[in-house]
């Protein structure tokens, strides 16, 4: 199987989490464009969809699947979303799309987190994948200078603009030991919105495409 193969697989394996009547939680990103299309032919079965980007919204929409504000619901079952790692221990980078903060925001909402990913994005561990950092504007530079103090080399993410307005610090060359508290550091930086690291909320269960089908992780 190629890697859009597995892509689709995983996707497709995360179709069986979805309840009846529900309101599901959509990430953003190549794999989630296959869970969109495969919601698709249940979306007389669910209630509504919440997205995380305007793109997945722009596809939901497309397919005649209804999309809520998270304003207007309260928790729901599962937020399904990729990854651009994650490690044994469900901690993940995310915002390879740029989309994190809104991942973050619906994902926190979600009672579980379901990661669909192929088997490249299994990592021992987290920093290969630059961390993205979302920031406000003006911020960039003093953001970037305290990013270097903590042993990254930001890289600014230019013509990319977030869906809230901001701008994205591509972060290389982290030792990520200890990703909870990293991301609990990069957040407290003055200026950043938030950063990649899922980490003290991981994802709950990973269904990883392979070449001898979806492994599910719990
Ligand atoms: C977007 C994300 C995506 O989930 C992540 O980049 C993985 O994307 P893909 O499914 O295209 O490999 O975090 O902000």
């Amino acid at each position: 199987m190629d890697q859009d193969q597995k892509k689709r697989a995983a996707a497709a394996a995360a179709l069986s989490y979805v309840q009846p009547d529900s309101i599901v939680g959509v990430g953003t990103g190549s794999t989630v464009n296959y869970f969109i299309e495969g919601l698709a032919d249940i979306k007389n079965d669910i209630q509504a969809a919440v997205s995380s980007s305007e793109e997945s919204t722009k596809r939901l929409k497309a397919l005649g699947i209804e999309v809520m504000d998270l304003n207007s619901v309260g928790n729901f079952d599962i937020y399904v979303d990729g990854a651009d790692e994650i490690t044994e221990h469900k901690h993940m980078i995310k915002g390879g799309g740029a989309a994190l903060t809104r991942e973050k925001i619906v994902a926190a909402v979600a009672d579980q987190f379901i990661c669909i990913i192929d088997d490249t994005k299994q990592v021992p561990m987290l920093g290969k994948f630059p961390l993205p950092v979302e920031v406000i504007p003006m911020a960039r530079s003093y953001v970037a200078r305290e990013l270097l103090k903590l042993g990254g080399d930001p890289v600014y993410r230019e013509g990319v603009i977030t869906d809230n307005g901001n701008v994205i610090l591509d972060v290389h060359n982290l030792k990520i030991l200890d990703p909870v508290e990293l991301e609990k550091q990069i957040n407290a930086i003055v200026g950043v919105v938030t950063n990649g690291l899922f980490a003290k909320r991981g994802a709950n269960v990973v269904l990883v495409g392979t070449d001898s089908g979806v492994v599910t992780i719990k």
